[in-house]
Order: structure tokens, then sequence, then C-alpha cells
């Protein structure tokens, strides 16, 4: 097998798909009609994107670098959006994040439910954050990523407008159980972390890299059948490219999802996105949050909680989610701590590359497991590979981008 993950023999290495490498080439970024204003003051040259309010107004085109394909955003004006959600209705939220709320709402224009977030009106940080997800989200299109419908910046209103997700964001399913949502259970959970990966790789296998930035469960959202999708483009940058191994910005993001070493330095790289997802990925397992102030001192950080029992595979059972019941294959539950422990490590260069995370986990959400063929068997399987310090693939030599 070649995956880095030795625990997952019989893995199969996923059949590469033909590239769908979408190409992102900032200073192509053009105005639908004439441009040519110098660019705004918020977006500064360190986002690379030449751009400004008033050609955000007239639609925007991008090239995605195939020269052809241009995707343009649809506008909406301040009135449409308020229309669509009766005027943003107390009833009609769906959630309030860092940047502003999120609305349910119908568009007559377009015949569709949609999700529209009306971000704070913070100034230039906020400009720049919609700014940056309408560009991003305009050109990266992939089936694990949340579409953009279209924006309104009329005055100082800012507002993303996103296909709509019925099922709401992984954290409400882990982490806000209500009576009229069901547990997910480990087949579910372990399609929702594989979907995430292939979001994530989509953005890693980017020319140049996109680096997520946000990776944490609120940002997940879910449809039918529990696909997950992320969302949330704000933060996201364009990687290293050439020879650099990190690109510098102020430390952004969300605490307890951070990178150690991007917390400290402001290097940011590819691997700080997968320490990111091995957060993720514990919280799939454990249903528990990244940060959790109701527990004790030491248990606070689930990180911090993880890596002593990481190193007894006789304690991973303490490490699953209560709510799962055990209901839950021991050998699958070894190899997903094993993944989650791979990406969670301090050194960012130990962290797996994101191709070998979507290769490990699509073969665990491949092994549906049933509970009834697997009753009173959540001890440890006969057969679990003995070791937990796992083999990992020497990345440095050839991953210019990751390695940090
Ligand atoms: N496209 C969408 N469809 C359905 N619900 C959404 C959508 N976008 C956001 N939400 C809901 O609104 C909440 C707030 O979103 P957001 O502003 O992105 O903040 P955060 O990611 O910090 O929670 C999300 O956690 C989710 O529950
Ligand atoms: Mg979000």
């Amino acid at each position: 097998m070649d995956c880095c993950f030795p625990c997952l023999r019989g893995a199969k290495k996923k059949e590469k798909q033909p590239p769908e490498k979408p190409q992102i080439r900032p200073a192509s970024v053009v105005d639908a009609e004439k441009p040519k204003q110098r660019p705004s003051s918020s977006v500064t040259k360190q986002d690379s994107f030449d751009f400004n309010m008033e050609s955000a107004n007239k639609g925007i085109v991008l090239s995605n670098g195939s020269g052809h394909n241009q995707i343009a955003a649809q506008t909406f004006s301040f009135r449409d959006l308020a229309a669509a959600t009766s005027n943003f209705r107390a009833d009609c939220l769906l959630g309030e994040g860092g940047f502003g709320r999120v609305y349910r709402g119908y568009l007559d224009s377009v015949s569709q439910v949609v999700a529209i977030k009306q971000l704070d009106r913070n100034g230039l940080q906020g400009n720049r954050e919609f700014l940056v997800e309408v560009l991003m989200l305009s050109l990266l299109h992939h089936p694990n990523l949340v579409s953009l419908i279209g924006y309104c910046a009329d005055g100082d209103q800012r507002l993303l407008v996103y296909e709509y997700m019925p099922l709401g964001s992984l954290e409400d399913h882990l982490h806000d159980p209500s009576p009229d949502k069901a547990r997910l259970d480990w087949n579910t959970r372990m399609k929702i972390a594989a979907g995430a990966a292939k979001g994530l790789e989509y953005l890693h296998d980017a020319s140049p890299p996109v680096i997520y930035r946000d990776l944490k469960c609120s940002n997940i959202l879910l449809g039918e059948r529990y696909h997950p999708k992320l969302s949330d483009f704000g933060l996201a940058k364009l990687g290293p490219i050439g020879d650099k191994t990190h690109v510098s910005t102020r430390v952004m993001g969300t605490y307890g999802y951070c990178a150690p070493e991007y917390a400290m330095t402001g290097q940011l790289t590819l691997k700080s996105d997968i320490y990111s997802f091995g957060v993720v990925l514990l919280e799939i397992i454990t249903g528990q949050r990244a940060i959790d102030n109701t527990r004790a001192g030491g248990e606070q950080n689930l990180v911090a909680w993880a890596r002593p029992l990481f190193k007894d595979r006789r304690k991973f059972p303490l490490m699953a989610d209560p709510a799962l019941e055990g209901q839950y294959p021991p050998r699958g539950l070894y190899q997903a701590l094993a993944v989650a422990a791979m990406c969670v490590q301090e050194q960012p260069s130990m962290r797996p590359l994101i191709g070998d995370v979507v290769t490990a986990l699509t073969y665990l959400a491949s092994q549906t497991y049933d509970p009834e063929a697997h009753a009173n068997s959540h001890l440890v399987a006969p057969g679990t590979p003995p070791r937990t310090r796992t083999r990992i693939r020497s990345h440095g030599a050839a991953d210019q981008r990751g390695s940090g």
C-alpha cells in the first residue's frame, strides 16, 4: 500500500482523478467592464487581488487560468436580500459567527432557498474578508466546497449569498444536539471526515495552493445525506510558491484549531491546515470541543488531553464519543485516531500531506460498520496493529510547499 499510514493496510491508494487544479492568477483578476482604478486601500498588495468596490458592484469576472470558463458572481441589491429574508427576521436566523449573522431566505430571481450572511460593518478587516471570500469562491469549485451564489455591496452593506445547507453545521450536530437531530453514527462521521478532507485537498492542490486557515466544525456545513462542504473563505490565503516554505501573516483563525507554530510565529503553511484538520477529526471521534472551558485545567484543550492517550492504544476506547454508545468498529477507531494523531503533531514536517489523509479516510469511510454484526465487539479487535507510532513517509524533499 502506498499510503503513509501503515495501520491502514488494505486501504487502496485512491485512483487519481484527472487533475482538476484550479489555476489562480491573482494578477489576472479583471473588472467585467473597464478597469482600472487604483485598488481599494482596504485590499493590500499582500492579498494580491487587484480589485475595487466599484468593480464589485458591476459584477466580477475572474480568470481561472484555463482561458475559458469565466465565472461571474451575481450581484444582488440590499432590497432583494431584505425581501428574501423578510427584512432579516429573527426567525430566519440560522446562526451567528465572528463576522456576522446568517439568515435563511428565498430568492425569487433564482427560485432558490439560500443562506445570506450579513457581515458586521467593521471597517477594513471585514471588507477585506468579504473581497477574499467573493474572489476565492468565484474561482474555486468542488463538490466539497460551499457554492457562492452572489453578493451585495450596496453602500456600506456587505452580504454574501450561499447555497443553503439544510443540515446546518457539523458543530451543531456534534456539540449542540437536540431531540430533532439524529445522533451522528460512526459511518456518517467517517463520511463527513473524508468529504471535508477532499475539500481541503482541492484547496491544497490548487495552483498556487490555497491555505484555508479557518478549518473548524462550524465551517463544515452539511447537505442532504450529511454531504459535507467547507464554508467561510474570508481568511483563506494563497500559499507559498516557488522555493518558499511559508507565507507570513497576522495570526488569524480560531483558538483551539490554530497550529502551535503558526500561533507563535505567524508563519503559515499548508501544514497549519493539517493541524486544524486533525483537531476537527478528534472532535468527530471524541465528540468533545476543541476547547472546553467546563473541563478541568489540563483537559480543556482537546489536543493536550488526547496526546498522552495516543501513546497507549488500550486507552483508545476511552476516547470514543460516549454518544456512540460503543457502536464503532474497534479497528476503525484505532485507525481514525492514528490519522488524527499524525495531523496534530507538534512538528509541522511530521504531519501528513492532505492527499494521504484523504486516502486513509476514504478507506475508513468505505468500511461500512454494521452495529448488529459487531454487537459486543467494542474491545480491541484482534489484528489491530501493534504500534501507535506510525511510520511517516518523508515528505520533506518532495514537498516544497508544506513543511515549515
Ligand atoms: N450556507 C449555509 N447554509 C446553512 N447554514 C449556514 C450556512 N452558512 C452558515 N450557516 C449557519 O450559520 C452559522 C454561522 O455561520 P458563520 O457566520 O460562518 O460563523 P461560524 O463559522 O463562526 O459559526 C454556521 O455555524 C451555520 O450553522
Ligand atoms: Mg462559518
